[in-house]
């Protein structure tokens, strides 16, 4: 038995319109510097203040957010007495709200023992809304946390489904005036998140339905929205498929590509779409290795995008190829090396980015097993941009 878990979610041009409808209350919203800069959070909150809501900002989240910074925020919740929660911004401002919801709500939770399968009794205080302003985690429709421990760095994840928000409203409004390299990684980790809820070993078929679409509209509106930026129908396509990417990942599982990206961001601190994006075609060819019902799935995917070879692994590997070619159309790196790793770095880092993806939850949900002496080979090949053999 399994659970289809999403929000109700509200989209298109003037989606924030709905908020107006809901009853009023203390409402705390989330964001950070940059989109509270950019003048995002203004509309959200002449609407609420014209319905009667109470209205408290805390602009001070952070990309990847620390365990202490998401403390900071749930204690700011205690004051206000929220409750409603609203988050408005990219993944790290989305996580940041969730995870701080659940130490406003119970404030003894340790957030890395978080899981699918013990209840986290929330909503007893606030609900959660989430408006993403990036399109690419799907944060604002997942069961998923993404934080990172203070002291080591490592970012890890955990879920409850009770952690999928109220509501999410895509708007695109929001994403706008994201910027080009932004909108390249985000919609790769979209992508990323499509791919691996297709092939996770949790994989279900409410999950599937979900990725195909998602597979399709990032390939076809990706680099729409790359190069049209006010093109608001390329953007709201994009943050649809970003959605449907998470539904389908909260839903079924992330794999490997994640736990390559989860230490990627930790030890060597480039951004999460970059990075997943970077390592997903390489774990596509380590996958089909020897492994003919992982090469069907990617073939399904491949067809989504017209690669109609009817031999599996070289479908998957012309699925792989293609998403390089995506990556050379939206100006993303496909190696370390391109994204501006040096060598000496790579190399002083290689230890904690093996001992790190070994120990993230996403490599148990792989569809092959993979040892560490292959992570390491296969950081070696990332870094150098060599097509995977092994
Ligand atoms: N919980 C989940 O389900 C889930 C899924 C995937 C990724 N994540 C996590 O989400 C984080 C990444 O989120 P992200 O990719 O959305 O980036 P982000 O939230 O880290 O934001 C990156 C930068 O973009 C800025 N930004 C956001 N919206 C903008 C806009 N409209 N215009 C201009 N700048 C804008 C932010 O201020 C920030 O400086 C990572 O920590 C990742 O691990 C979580
Ligand atoms: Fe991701």
């Amino acid at each position: 038995m399994w659970w289809f878990i999403s929000p109700k979610i509200i989209f298109g041009e003037d989606a924030i319109e709905e908020l107006g409808e809901f009853s009023s209350g203390n409402a705390f919203i989330v964001t950070d510097p940059v989109v509270y800069k950019l003048g995002l959070t203004e509309k959200l909150t002449q609407l609420l203040t014209a319905r009667g809501w109470s209205v408290a900002l805390w602009d001070c989240a952070e990309p990847d957010p620390t365990v202490s910074i998401v403390k900071q925020a749930a204690s700011a919740m205690d004051t206000f007495c929220a409750d409603m929660i609203i988050a408005i911004g990219g993944g790290s401002v989305m996580d940041t709200a969730k995870a701080a919801w659940i130490l406003y709500e119970h404030p003894d939770i340790d957030l890395e023992a978080v899981n699918p399968l013990e209840p986290l009794h929330l909503r007893q205080k606030a609900r959660m809304i989430c408006i993403p302003t990036t399109a690419g985690t799907g944060s604002e429709a997942t069961r998923a946390i993404v934080i990172r421990d203070d002291e080591t760095g490592r970012k890890f994840s955990t879920s409850n489904g009770e952690l999928a928000p109220d509501y999410a409203i895509l708007d695109p409004q929001f994403v706008k005036g994201l910027p080009k390299d932004l909108t390249a990684y985000t919609g790769l980790d979209a992508l990323s998140h499509a791919v691996e809820g297709y092939t996770s070993l949790w994989k279900n078929d409410f999950s599937d339905g979900c990725s195909l679409k998602a597979v399709r509209l990032i390939f076809e509106w990706l680099p729409h929205s790359y190069n049209n930026p006010d093109d608001l129908e390329a953007r709201e396509k994009m943050l649809i498929a970003a959605n449907l990417g998470g539904l389908s990942f909260s839903n079924s599982q992330v794999a490997l590509v994640h736990s390559f990206g989860h230490s990627i961001g930790s030890v060597l601190k480039l951004h999460h779409g970059m990075s997943v994006g970077m390592v997903l075609p390489y774990v596509i060819e380590f996958n089909i290795k020897g492994n003919e019902d992982s090469a069907k799935l990617y073939q399904e995917l491949a067809q989504q995008i017209g690669i109609s070879e009817s031999d599996s692994t070289k479908a998957s590997i012309e699925f792989a190829n293609r998403i390089r070619a995506l990556q050379d159309k939206i100006h993303a790196p496909k190696s370390l090396k391109a994204a501006g790793i040096s060598k000496k770095d790579f190399e002083n880092g290689l230890d904690e980015l093996i001992e790190f993806t070994m120990m993230d939850a996403s490599i148990t949900m792989n569809a092959r097993d993979i040892s560490q002496e292959e992570v390491k080979k296969l950081y070696t090949y990332l870094f150098e941009g060599k097509s995977v053999d092994f």
